[in-house]
């Protein structure tokens, strides 16, 4: 049968598609940018329909009204990630969370771990050999479409095409719904003093010819504006957002130098405003390919001079990194972080570095001030980046090195990046610790 056949019987309305999810099937959403809003609403407008229907994503920016408590019998959300829309219901307990490395994910899909009954994604419509784009995702929304027994896709001629893992062919699908509505985008947040310091000392690691893995937020778009006057960097990063596009329009990133896909940014998928989105479309420089391969720790390594960025909410004394979690509440998820700092020190040619940077403390709505360097996690916290995975930590303050030095040296060496209205509070701490002055 032609594809052009196939795409007109499987075509329906966005009830008709919804129709096709039984209660109790496990459902996972299209990632980010992929996630299928208008669908969605069509699933929550349909609730009563479903019991237990189990719905799994990572970064999601839509309203995640599936987790509002009143349709608990409805849906269960047990996330591999936790953002706005999904803290809530894993906090108070009507929904759940996942511990999983994002890289894990399609390996998960495969081999059973992680089910999919249904997958809902979005998706550009078919060009003219059939085949759909899933836009600028291919993390696990990829092999999420391979491994589900039924996938219902919301057409949108708004979704770029891009290269790489996210060409899906009509024939792979069970439910079209046409439907066109704006990207969901995320602006450039503002850069204060505190994150262009930050972005400074970051910027003073990162030579010439690296290849550069960073996340998203005004860190990254700090780190990113102090690199103007590079040459020859590279990304192979799980994902990138708008400040990417400004070095590679001035030609700071042309990818020449590395020596893993030279030429070519290699990511999961793209997250940031429609310059963006308008940037990946059809732009050979951009691969996206899935995260159990661009995450891999081997594979991350093979790139020369490998510089990891990520943030955190909480380091110890000892260099317990804490980005997940705030005591036992989760915030959000492990990404790649662990993959990163973990691939960028395995680098093949010995010079990969990985840092994580943060603001020294965070002000509570109330006014209270909290120092992001702490003697201790908190109570229920959990470790992402463990004490011997951890090298560079930055605040606003200053690097600290920390891998070759001792728990004490740590510990200093962390005080010496606090903020200066708690250090005496912290010197304080190491003192009856360590039994020694500070
Ligand atoms: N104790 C209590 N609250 C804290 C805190 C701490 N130590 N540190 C931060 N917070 C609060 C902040 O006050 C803020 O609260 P608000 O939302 O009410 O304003 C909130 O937590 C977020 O803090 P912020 O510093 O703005 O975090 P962020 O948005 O820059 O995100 C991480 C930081 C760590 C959560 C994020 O980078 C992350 O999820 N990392 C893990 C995954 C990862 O690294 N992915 C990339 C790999 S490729």
């Amino acid at each position: 049968m032609s594809w052009e056949k196939i795409y007109e019987e499987r075509k329906m309305t966005a009830c008709e598609a919804v129709n096709l999810i039984n209660s109790g099937d496990k459902v996972v959403f299209g990632h980010c940018i992929s996630e299928p809003t208008g669908l969605i609403d069509a699933m929550v407008a349909n609730h009563d329909a479903y019991r237990n229907v189990e719905i799994t994503h990572m970064v999601s920016l839509g309203k995640g009204e599936y987790t509002r408590p009143e349709y608990k019998d409805n849906f269960k959300f047990k996330g591999i990630f936790c953002g706005a829309g999904t803290r809530k219901c894993v906090a108070e307990g009507y929904g759940d969370f996942i511990p999983v490395y994002f890289s894990d994910v399609p390996v998960w899909m495969r081999n059973g771990l992680l089910d999919v009954d249904v997958c809902m994604v979005m998706l550009s419509p078919p060009d003219k050999r059939g085949y759909c784009n899933i836009g600028i995702e291919s993390g696990y929304t990829y092999q999420a479409i391979k491994s589900a027994k039924k996938v219902l896709a919301q057409i949108n001629s708004n979704v770029p095409v891009s290269f790489g893992d996210t060409f899906v062919h009509v024939s792979e699908i069970d439910a079209f719904v046409e439907m066109d509505m704006p990207l969901a985008e995320l602006q450039p947040p503002a850069i204060d003093d505190v994150e262009t310091a930050i972005g400074r000392y970051c910027a003073s690691l990162i030579e010439d010819g690296s290849t550069l893995q960073l996340g998203i937020g005004a860190i990254p778009d700090a780190v990113l504006s102090e690199l103007k006057d590079r040459k020859h960097l590279g990304i192979h990063s799980e994902m990138i957002s708008d400040g990417v596009v400004d070095l590679v329009e001035a030609g700071v990133i042309d990818c020449t130098a590395k020596t893993l896909h030279k030429d070519k940014i290699i990511v999961t998928f793209l997250m940031g405003t429609k310059r963006l989105y308008d940037f990946a479309d059809r732009n050979p420089i951009i691969e996206l390919r899935t995260v159990d391969y661009v995450n891999n720790p081997s594979v991350i390594a093979k790139n020369n001079r490998m510089v990891s960025i990520n943030s955190a909410l909480q380091v110890d004394f000892m260099g317990q990194v804490v980005s997940c979690t705030i005591g036992t509440r989760q915030f959000s998820g492990v990404g790649g972080q662990v993959d990163f700092v973990r691939g960028a020190a395995m680098a093949e040619d010995g010079k990969g570095i990985s840092i994580i940077a943060m603001p020294s403390i965070t002000t509570k709505k109330d006014g209270t001030i909290i120092s992001k360097i702490r003697p201790y996690i908190d109570h229920g916290a959990a470790v992402t980046t463990n004490r011997y995975d951890v090298d560079y930590i930055i605040t606003e303050y200053g690097i600290a090195r920390l891998k070759g030095k001792t728990i004490q040296e740590r510990a200093k060496a962390l005080i010496d990046i606090a903020h200066p209205t708690v250090r005496g509070e912290l010197a304080d701490e190491f003192e009856q610790r360590f039994n020694r002055s500070y």
